[in-house]
């Protein structure tokens, strides 16, 4: 049979796409076909005519992302700054508006060097790895508690290192639990962490309710359910001037700023928004104990 035009195809898949309430069919359409032709989107004008098994490919991923499956799961990865990871069923997909809690992080280890930095709820491992990308000196350590997310993690970890990123060393755990890498305590000039905060009950789109892990998603009625032990392990965690970074429900503007601030050896809190201007992530800073012997005379 004779190559057809992609353009024609992708218009087609636009318009299943729409018909479906997905948010941004043209996007959609045209990331998936970039996907199967193997270009980056925007080169997509470069390859007018495909032969008639890419047309039908694509027909079958519009008809199951029409379907609300996740684009991510279609093409298989999604990006965290500069890396991409590998995610489908079973672990959070890596959203855009966690790169700003990443380039502050990156941006809290100016001056550091060979910083020892810990990711706590690592779902695909995005933070950690992006983490490790950018900063080959460091030492990076992610926890994770679902062995599936987990199995992930380690996959995403064995591909950056066989690209040659700084190996990641991957924990099972639950930050609720005290014991939680103790042997670290004190250590981290960074933490960051991505939790689950959705309150439950939320409206998500099908995208989130029907194919992402609901224990990535929800923590809880107020959506507080895992951030007090985010707080506490982290700052147990942290070094004196090390930085933590927690993101959070665009509601919790205010709840975790508290949580931070009433520890009483984090000094610095403050919130930031994201790419949409909407509150995402609290920060704070563990204060550097002055000696008594160098503090300036009270007189
Ligand atoms: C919102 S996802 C974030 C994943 C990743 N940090 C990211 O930004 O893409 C939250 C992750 O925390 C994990 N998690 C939930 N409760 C946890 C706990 N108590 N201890 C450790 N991990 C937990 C979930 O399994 C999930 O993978």
């Amino acid at each position: 049979m004779s190559r057809q035009p992609l353009r024609l195809a992708v218009l087609e898949a636009q318009r299943i796409l729409t018909d479906a309430g997905v948010e941004s069919p043209r996007v959609d359409a045209e990331l998936l076909a970039a996907h199967l032709v193997g270009v980056p989107r925007g080169r997509l004008p470069m390859v007018p005519l495909v032969d008639p098994s890419v047309v039908e490919a694509l027909r079958l991923l519009v008809s199951r992302r029409a379907k609300r499956v996740p684009l991510q799961h279609l093409t298989g990865t999604a990006p965290m700054g500069p890396i991409d990871v590998a995610v489908g069923p079973g672990v959070f997909i890596p959203r855009p508006e966690t790169e700003v809690l990443l380039t502050w992080g990156l941006a809290a280890l100016d001056g550091v060097t060979q910083p020892l930095v810990v990711d706590l709820c690592t779902g695909s491992g995005a933070l950690a790895l992006a983490v490790a990308h950018a900063r080959p000196d460091a030492q990076v350590h992610a926890v994770e508690r679902d062995p599936l997310a987990l199995s992930w993690a380690r996959r995403n970890a064995d591909m950056r290192a066989a690209a040659g990123d700084t190996p990641v060393v991957l924990y099972s755990g639950d930050v609720a639990d005290p014991g939680l890498l103790v042997a670290l305590d004190g250590m981290a000039h960074l933490v960051l962490c991505n939790p689950p905060y959705v309150p439950l009950g939320a409206a998500l789109p099908p995208e989130v309710a029907w194919h992402e892990p609901s224990a990535a998603v929800f923590a809880g009625d107020d959506g507080l359910a895992v951030i007090p032990d985010v707080v506490r392990t982290g700052t147990r965690l942290l070094c004196e001037g090390g930085s933590i970074a927690i993101e959070h429900d665009d509601s919790h503007a205010e709840a975790v700023p508290a949580l931070l601030a009433a520890r009483r050896v984090l000094t610095d809190v403050a919130d930031h928004v994201d790419l949409a201007g909407r509150p995402r992530f609290a920060t704070a800073r563990r204060a550097t104990m002055i000696s008594p012997q160098l503090s300036p005379h009270p007189g």
